[in-house]
């Protein structure tokens, strides 16, 4: 069993970007200007859009943190989202999701200007990934996809199970795996709550991409022998032990289904630094293709 160590190729990936933001430094270029929005002060959004303004401040991005209160209307959430678009110093823009209810995501995301897309959400671009043309790919579902070109897994021909089918994560990594492109050329099937024989359909998979948000969900009696694991599931559950009073939960029960696995990601450690290098490298080429 090998540990796919997304902390490792994370680094590795932004130490590469680093490297390039000097070199535009050097010839008097722009660097990549992200804006993050940040509606609302849910904690698990709180880490997360700070690990990405943490990550450009290591590579030498600059990075703009707009933060909102959670009963902000629709309309002006649209309007800082309008003048972020026209703004010709920012190359990407991100919008933190969830949202409150109040706000509609799909507003949201239709209003960002597709160049400025770096989530990969607006429909556009989710055509074009669709269509396996040049766009900006969803930062997890492209970071699995680094993970696997990194650790140089033959994923053609494989049986891939994917485990949940959200617009962030499940939806998108099934296109990206079915894709004729290395990693890729997989047989997928996206499973989700009305899947009947999710077992079998698991312990059939070579690979398996569990993005559920169930911590523990995937037993070791759901895996087959040799089986690629991907745990997406980053959910906080209650823990006095920890200084922070909660642990951070995979898809996955590792400890058991681990000793299974020819490969698999460990949470934390594993998925979640993926995304942010994704990101950045979304970030980069937004400016390249810009300026
Ligand atoms: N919420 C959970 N994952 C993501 C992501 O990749 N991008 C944004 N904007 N919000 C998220």
């Amino acid at each position: 069993m090998q540990i796919l160590d997304g902390q490792l190729v994370s680094k590795a990936t932004k130490d590469e970007l680093r490297i390039k933001v000097a070199q535009l430094v050097t010839e008097g270029k722009k660097v990549p200007h992200l804006a993050a929005v940040l509606v609302g002060n849910n904690g698990a959004s709180e880490t997360y859009v700070g690990a990405k303004v943490k990550a450009c401040q290591e590579i030498g991005f600059k990075s703009t943190l707009i933060r909102l209160e959670d009963d902000i209307t629709e309309n002006k959430l649209l309007s800082v989202i309008e003048s972020l678009n026209e703004d010709l110093d920012i190359d990407g823009i991100l919008v933190q999701l969830p949202l409150p209810k109040h706000i509609s995501d799909e507003k949201v995301i239709n209003t960002i200007l597709p160049s400025k897309d770096v989530d990969g959400f607006h429909p556009v671009n989710v055509g074009k990934m669709v269509q396996g043309l040049d766009t900006f790919v969803p930062a997890t579902p492209y970071g699995i996809m680094l993970l696997l070109e990194h650790y140089k897994i033959n994923t053609k021909g494989m049986n891939a199970v994917v485990i949940g089918r959200s617009n962030i994560v499940g939806r998108p990594v099934s296109i990206l795996l079915s894709q004729s492109s290395n990693p890729g050329n997989c047989t997928v099937t996206v499973t989700h709550s009305h899947t009947k024989n999710l077992k079998e359909l698991c312990l059939n998979a070579d690979l398996i991409v569990a993005a559920i948000g169930i911590p523990e969900f995937v037993k070791a009696d759901m895996v087959k022998e040799g089986a690629v694991v991907i745990d997406v599931g980053i959910t906080r559950v209650p823990d006095a032990s920890k200084k922070s009073g909660f642990a951070l939960k995979g898809d996955v029960a590792y400890a058991d289904v681990a000793p299974k696995c020819s490969f698999i990601t460990p949470v934390p450690g594993g998925v979640g630094p993926m995304t942010i290098a994704a990101l950045m490298k979304n970030t980069f080429k937004a400016c390249e293709l810009k300026n």
